[in-house]
Order: structure tokens, then C-alpha cells, then sequence
């Protein structure tokens, strides 16, 4: 069983000086969300630390108020593809061509409410940032203005080759992709890992957007790939509410977030899907749900969204009934469910975090319960890992990784005895 100290001996280790990388080589830059939830760990131990991670981030943040989803700080040619193949960064920094879920504005109302000394010129500066990026999201990506807001990559959502996104990428052309080489499956078994075909797309998308000069609002026109995430969505409803207590501290625009959130939760219930029994994907192309749920319909507590709570719950209940851990990334009764491949099914110690706080809030107790003893049992039986198998619990994708060693400390699943 790991200690405290080992998790936070793992993030001392994937410190490069003011940003955490995720795990060495798989993932050698700067991600915007894993950076979020790591500023959770380091706040256990080193609050001056956290604030930095999180500043880091912000210090990419793009005029038009994006936050890119990987800073590329120094090259490193472990990692595919590099900021020679994105050509971005319309900020102070080299950075990938778009964004991530914004679980940002949450992490730092946790390091506000722990910091009774705060600064507050400087949270005034934060706040203006995640303002402005969340304004960005409701301006750019929400094209229907009706709380759908979109994710124009796999990549966005952060949970890059679910299920959901395979009929969207069906319609991306990748015949003029050419020859790339890949650097992930140099360092995890290629079994853990996307698809070549997938992969194909990715990178097609990532030279579509480059030609359009990375011009979002033009890349919603015209993107082939153009899908509302029920976790990006839940996840920026969720930071919308954050924000507003950061807002009343530093006397920001409270109506004008409501007045967001309330969209929002308009644009969450249309992703209901009777027949999945879930908040499910909508491909904004086609008008077509994803047919099956993913875990984000796990979400709806934590974006304090009450509407269908018993039937999703009696889906949580379901999917416990087919594996050993929870929570599966996907649906486990599904033909596409895969144990191992990246978000096709594998646990996440960092979503059953997200999932559990949203279910404790809303009285379902031992489910949230639940969530916490697996994921202690999984870390504990497996260490520090990038994810894991559902059924076997075995460590699958990087090792030794920053998020999964943050939520270790955020969530306390140390002995009291370690601390
Ligand atoms: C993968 C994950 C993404 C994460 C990144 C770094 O791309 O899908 O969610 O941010 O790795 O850990």
C-alpha cells in the first residue's frame, strides 16, 4: 500500500520547475487538466506550490480567452505530435490548438477556501483568466447558444477515444494525413492505446484546425467533428459555480454567471437519451445521441443537476454488477466495452473523485463510499498509475502519474498514520 509520502514523492519527481508533467516521457508537457487536479495535491502539502501550477497554466492562456490543452514548455521529442505539428499558441507560449475540461475555476475555489490569508489582487487576476476562458467556451463553442457547447477534438474532452466519438470521426477524411510516427505506443502496449485508424483521424483534425490558423470560431463552422460532451459540460457547470463563489470574494460579475449556469443546465437535460437511460454525447452534425451512456452521465450530481437522478442511478447500480472496480469509463454491458483501451472502459482515479463528490452531495452516501474504497484498493494494489482495469484492477497506460498520486492526497486515501 502506498503512504502519503510516496504520492507526494511522485509529484516532487514530475516537477519540471513550476508545472507538473503527467508522467515522464508518455507525457512530457504541460496538460491544463491534469494541472488542475494535480494543484489539488500539491495544496495538501505545499499551497504556494499549487498556486504556481496553477498560474503556469493560465501563463498559456490565448487573448481570446482559451486555455490550451497542452503548454509545450521545452521540446521533447518523446511525445507525438509536438508543437512543429500544431503550429499554435496565440499567447505568450508554444501550445496545442485547443482546449480541455475546465475543471480549473473548482481547483482553485478548493486552494481559496483552505487559504484564509489570501492575496486577493492576485485572485482578482485568476479570476479574470477563468472568466475569460469560460466566456470563451459559451461564445465560441456554443453555436446553437442554448447551453450545448461543443468539443471540436476527441482530445477536448480529455477522454480521447471513447466510444462516442467513433461515428462523429467517421465522417473525417484522413487521406491527406501522410506518414507520422507515433510515440505513444513506444512507451505503453499498444492494446492500451488508440487505434492506428484513430489516430489517423486525430492528427487529421489537428491539420484541420492548423489550416484554418486555429480561428475557432471558423472551425466551428466547418469541423466535421463538432459534439457536446456530457463531461465537458457537467465539468463546466460545475467550475461556473466555483467561479461565482470566487466572484462574490473579488466582486466579479455573479448575474452574468447565473445567468450561464442556467443555460447550461438547459443544454445538459437536452442530452438526455430515454432509451440509453443517460445523459448521453450528441453529435451536432448529425442531431443524433450517442446510443450508450458513458461515465460522464455519472456527472449529472456533481453539476448539481437533479433531473432523471433515480434512473441514473439505477444505471450506476447496474454497471457495479459487471465489474470488480468502479467506475468504468464506459458502459461494461456494451459490445464496444474494452477493459483496458483507454477511456473504452478503464477506471480513472481522478473521475470516480469527480463522480463520488457529486453523489455524496446528493445524499447517495455509499455509492460515493464506494468509489473512494476502489479506487483506494486500486492505487493500493497497482500504485501510482495512469489507469486501470475494471475487472482485474491491474495498472494499465503510464506509471507513476501525477493525477492519480494527487487524488491519492486530496481525497486522503492514506492511512492517517502516513501523514
Ligand atoms: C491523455 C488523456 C487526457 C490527459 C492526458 C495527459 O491524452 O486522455 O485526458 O489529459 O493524457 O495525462
Amino acid at each position: 500500500m502506498p503512504t502519503d509520502a510516496d504520492a507526494r514523492h511522485v509529484l516532487r519527481n514530475n516537477d519540471l520547475g513550476g508545472y507538473t508533467v503527467p508522467t515522464h516521457g508518455l507525457y512530457p508537457y504541460q496538460w491544463n487538466w491534469d494541472s488542475a487536479l494535480v494543484a489539488k495535491g500539491w495544496a495538501t502539502f505545499d499551497p504556494p506550490r499549487a498556486w504556481q501550477e496553477v498560474e503556469s497554466l493560465l501563463a498559456a492562456q490565448w487573448p481570446n480567452g482559451m486555455v490550451p490543452h497542452i503548454v509545450f514548455r521545452q521540446p521533447d521529442p518523446s511525445y507525438f505530435p509536438g508543437p512543429e505539428v500544431w503550429r499554435a499558441g496565440q499567447g505568450a507560449l508554444p501550445t496545442s490548438g485547443i482546449s480541455q475540461p475546465p475543471v480549473l475555476a473548482s481547483a482553485v475555489r478548493r486552494l481559496v477556501e483552505a487559504d484564509p490569508a489570501r492575496d486577493l489582487r492576485r485572485l482578482e487576476t485568476v479570476y479574470r483568466q477563468l472568466d475569460a476562458w469560460h466566456r470563451w467556451w459559451h461564445d465560441v463553442r456554443d453555436p446553437q447558444n442554448a447551453g450545448l457547447i461543443t468539443i471540436t477534438h476527441p482530445w477536448e474532452s480529455g477522454r480521447d477515444n471513447l466510444p462516442d466519438w467513433d461515428a462523429p470521426l467517421a465522417a473525417v477524411d484522413t487521406s491527406g494525413v501522410g506518414s507520422y510516427q507515433r510515440r505513444d505506443t513506444s512507451h505503453v502496449a499498444a492494446a492500451m492505446r488508440p487505434t492506428q485508424a484513430d489516430y489517423d483521424r486525430y492528427i487529421a483534425l489537428v491539420q484541420f484546425g492548423r489550416e484554418r490558423g486555429w480561428d475557432a470560431k471558423r472551425i466551428v463552422v466547418d469541423s466535421p467533428f463538432l459534439v457536446v460532451d456530457p463531461g465537458v459540460l457537467a465539468i463546466l457547470i460545475r467550475a461556473e459555480r466555483d467561479l461565482l463563489t470566487i466572484a462574490s470574494l473579488v466582486g466579479g460579475d455573479c448575474a452574468a454567471i447565473n445567468r450561464r449556469i442556467e443555460r447550461l443546465i438547459g443544454g445538459f437535460e437536452r442530452l438526455w437519451n430515454p432509451e440509453a437511460k443517460g445523459f448521453c454525447s450528441l453529435d451536432l452534425r448529425t442531431g443524433e445521441h450517442c446510443a450508450t451512456a458513458n461515465a460522464a452521465s455519472f456527472l449529472a450530481a456533481y453539476a448539481g443537476v437533479t433531473a432523471h437522478h433515480r434512473t441514473v442511478m439505477a444505471q450506476f447500480a447496474e454497471w457495479a454488477e459487471r465489474v470488480q472496480f468502479m467506475l468504468p469509463s464506459f458502459d461494461p454491458r456494451s459490445p464496444e466495452f474494452d477493459p483496458v483501451r483507454y477511456w473504452r472502459g478503464p477506471v480513472w482515479a481522478f473521475f470516480n473523485y469527480l463522480v463520488a463528490i457529486g453523489l455524496a452531495e446528493v445524499g447517495e452516501r455509499e455509492w460515493a463510499e464506494r468509489l473512494r474504497a476502489d479506487t483506494k484498493r486500486l492505487i493500493g494494489g497497482s500504485w501510482f498509475a495512469e489507469y486501470y482495469d475494471p475487472k482485474s484492477g491491474i495498472a494499465c497506460g503510464g506509471q507513476e502519474f501525477s493525477w492519480t498520486a494527487a487524488i491519492w492526497l486530496a481525497w486522503g486515501l492514506g492511512e492517517v498514520a502516513d501523514r
